[in-house]
């Protein structure tokens, strides 16, 4: 693919818009079930919002099975659009949400509940109660390391050590409408935070922390694992990772499934990672609309940020021209973006960037355009262009 050929190809769109290239969207469903070996793969939602895209890596490799989805409507959307084996990656308390959910499970459906808070377990055992089913869930063990000088990981799951997974084990014992089915511990200080920090003291820190905390959050993990075993629990689901961090998830034997989503799109963030690489997949078009002085070109739109601490990194990243360079006193802008470029550029062309973050570019626009290397092969909906819009 080169600049030209982009341009041709995306000519009659109307801009801005989003495109997906197909041949590198098929290499990196491969290339992430080689990563993987033999170990299942359930898809992040968040990180697709794009029902045709989710139908269609499950239907390219039959080592992807099943979604983490990341909202209640959202699952009971999907479920009743014919997926199935959902894990909720997130949990959630308002009633009139789960309820729905509920019933699905009721009529067969595989759906499975993320919980770690006492709260959880108890709001869903009264729905378990109403409608006479055992509910599924699972837990969420955090793997954040304390280095004590610094929190290493997020602040999410409630259960931080064995002490709270006992007393979550002990409350779910006297629940009679759980039923425990999975733990799921995400190292997100692992699977998304890339070594090739754009800061200096970060580059240098960032790999000799995740060397440490990789060995301890195994033990870790292993701990709680062994622990649940011991008790008499039987776990259907023991997830770990992101697409950051197969290879280093996978060395615990007992993990029995991998989450991955970005690495199908490998959006801007992933290209921080040392030891994988995928194919850009998904990335929008603007237009060049105005060149102000010689050398600078000015696009409409551009500045679509990536949710999380604010940094030079969660801006959009440009994809074609390679050469052309964002102007850093104006970022990328709401409605214009200048840029430098030594090569003269046409008025009318398009400058293409990736989104830093996988899913988010699919709440910016109602469709993408499929294509290959030589031509537009289809025009599919993005979550946005069904009308929905959950977090
Ligand atoms: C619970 C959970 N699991 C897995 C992932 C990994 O997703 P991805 O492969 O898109 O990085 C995430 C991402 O934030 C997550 O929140």
């Amino acid at each position: 693919m080169d600049y030209q050929q982009l341009n041709t190809i995306f000519s009659e769109i109307p801009r801005p818009f989003a495109a997906l290239y197909l041949p590198a969207l098929q290499k990196n469903v491969q290339d992430i079930a080689v990563r993987a070996r033999n170990v299942a793969i359930r898809i992040a939602s968040k990180s697709v919002r794009c029902r045709w895209v989710l139908n269609y890596v499950l239907q390219q490799n039959s080592q992807y099975q099943g979604l983490m989805t990341y909202h209640p409507e959202e699952t009971l959307w999907l479920s009743e659009n014919g997926f199935d084996n959902l894990l909720i990656g997130y949990p959630f308390t308002f009633y009139e949400a789960l309820k729905p959910l509920i019933l699905q499970i009721k009529n067969g459906k595989n759906i499975v509940f993320m919980v770690d808070l006492p709260y959880h377990l108890e709001i869903l055992n009264d729905l378990g109660r109403r409608y006479e089913i055992k509910v599924p869930i699972c837990l969420d063990l955090d793997m954040s390391t304390d280095f004590g000088w610094i929190w290493f990981g997020v602040k999410r799951s409630s259960i931080r050590n064995l002490e709270d997974l006992k007393q979550r084990l002990n409350l779910i014992r006297t629940l009679n409408f759980i039923d425990l089915k999975g733990i799921m511990g995400y190292e997100a200080q692992i699977a998304g935070l890339g070594e090739k920090q754009p800061n200096f003291l970060k580059r240098l820190v960032v790999p000799w922390l995740k060397k440490i905390s990789v060995l301890r959050l195994a033990k870790h993990r292993r701990t709680m694992y062994e622990w649940i075993q011991k008790e008499g629990f039987t776990l259907s689901i023991v997830n770990g990772g992101g697409t950051g961090s197969i290879e280093k998830t996978l060395q615990e034997p007992y993990i029995n499934e991998v989450t991955v989503g970005s690495g199908l799109y490998s959006s801007g963030l992933f290209d921080m990672y040392s030891d994988f690489c995928h194919e850009p997949s998904l990335f929008f078009g603007i237009e060049i609309t105005r060149n102000p002085e010689p050398n600078i070109y000015t696009c409409a739109g551009g500045g679509y940020i990536a949710s999380g601490a604010i940094g030079i990194e969660k801006q959009p990243k440009i994809f074609f021209p390679h050469d052309v360079q964002f102007i850093k006193e104006e970022g990328f802008g709401e409605v214009q973006t200048p840029f430098y470029s030594k090569n003269s550029l046409k008025i009318g062309d398009c400058i293409f960037l990736r989104h830093a973050k996988a899913g988010e570019l699919c709440e910016r626009f109602n469709k993408i355009f499929v294509f290959d290397n030589q031509t537009i092969i289809d025009e599919i909906l993005t979550y946005r262009g069904e009308g929905k819009c959950f977090l």
